[in-house]
């Protein structure tokens, strides 16, 4: 039987909304892979993994950069390299990933108190947010602050740069670090928020993601100081993230910098554009069915109000299986491999769903309750 060259093509990709990351790479990027270089990225002797790792570095106007696995792995060593000694608390939104999807890592690796604040906005912190949950005096009955973590975007929505430039102004004049979760930061900027550096250079350290909206195979990058990447490189090592012939990873990493997200600090000529495009277009199609949404679109997720609308989760999942679609639940992540009939029958999965036709086959309630997410 011949196999099927599952790189031809996005195949299943193109149904599929439970997330970016179920992008497929491309055959430039197995074109890549093919060409790339072969060293030990333990002993720094990887040619593509260090031109990587520059270049990114000063895409995001910082002094040096490291490959890690995934954006956990980028959020867990960065954390961690920024705290040394108990006790210590670190700030961050309440639905952040670090807290709730990257499982209890936080304190596994640190030790550290990890306070989750709900923003008044509903939508991103704001300073305001920040302050009153801030420990900076050494009256010992409170746990000192020493880092916040930011996300953005954050369940698809965006912290605008005014507001990140506040919070770490203050933050830096509180003595504090700032840790930036750009795991989906390429989407902001490709939403016309700011460029990539404008974001970057106001934290201390960030991990970007190639594997999400990207469509890489594999890998994330951190980005910070000379010394404080030069520690992370001891962190990652501890963590089994030491990688030998990383070029593999690499060139594919680069392929998806220079063709998905675009060039320049910009992404001009950025393919993640259409998937915004699509996403307001899912949102509208919903709410002209009379649907609502639990949060804005500012960039590739659509927020299905299913409570609102009947729905289960299960049953939401069940149509869309039914029509071809691989749903996780109300959050819709729209990706540059989704394709137009996957908008097609995800409209015909929305009229079934608001028609209150549908039989439902399971009895479970899930909605409201934990539902893992990438
Ligand atoms: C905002 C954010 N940060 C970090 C991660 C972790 O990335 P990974 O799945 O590569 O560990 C994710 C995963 O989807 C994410 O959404």
């Amino acid at each position: 039987m011949q196999a099927v060259n599952a790189w031809q093509g996005p195949g299943e990709a193109a149904f599929d909304f439970r997330s970016d990351v179920m992008t497929r790479p491309t055959p430039s990027m197995l074109d890549a892979i093919t060409n790339t270089s072969l060293g030990d990225d333990v002993l720094q002797e990887d040619a593509v993994t260090v031109s990587l790792e520059q270049s990114i570095a000063e895409l995001a106007n910082h002094e040096s950069a490291l490959l890690v696995m995934s954006g956990t792995m980028g959020n867990q060593v960065g954390i961690r390299t920024h705290l040394t000694q108990p006790p210590y608390a670190v700030l961050c939104d309440h639905r952040a990933h670090i807290i709730n999807y990257e499982g209890g890592g936080v304190s596994t690796w640190t030790g550290a108190y990890v306070k989750g604040i709900v923003p008044k906005n509903g939508r991103y912190l704001t300073l305001e947010d920040i302050k009153p949950h801030a420990v900076l005096g050494d009256d010992i009955h409170g746990c000192p602050t020493r880092l916040i973590s930011l996300e953005n975007t954050l369940d698809g929505m965006i912290m605008p740069l005014d507001e990140m430039k506040r919070i770490s102004k203050w933050a830096h004049e509180s003595g504090l670090k700032v840790h930036l979760d750009g795991a989906r930061l390429w989407e902001a900027v490709v939403a016309g928020a700011g460029s990539i550096s404008s974001f970057t250079s106001l934290v201390d350290s960030v991990s970007l993601c190639f594997s999400k909206g990207l469509g890489a195979p594999i890998g994330s990058i951190l980005v910070g100081s000379k010394e404080y990447i030069k520690k992370a490189r001891w962190f990652r090592k501890s963590i089994g993230g030491g990688t030998r012939q990383s070029g593999v990873i690499s060139a594919a990493a680069r392929v998806a910098v220079n063709e998905t997200f675009g060039s320049g600090q910009n992404g001009e000529g950025s393919l993640l554009l259409n998937s915004h495009l699509m996403a307001k277009k899912i949102a509208t199609m919903w709410t002209e069915k009379g649907g609502k949404l639990n949060n804005p679109v500012e960039t590739n997720m659509v927020w299905l109000d299913l409570d609102a609308a009947g729905v289960s989760n299960d049953d939401w999942v069940e149509i869309g299986r039914q029509h071809g679609l691989k749903l996780m639940g109300g959050r819709m992540v729209v990706h540059y491999q989704i394709s137009l009939e996957a908008l097609d029958k995800l409209d015909k999965a929305m009229d079934l769903a608001m028609s209150g036709k549908f039989t439902s086959t399971t009895t479970s309630e899930k909605n409201g309750q934990y539902c893992g997410q990438t």
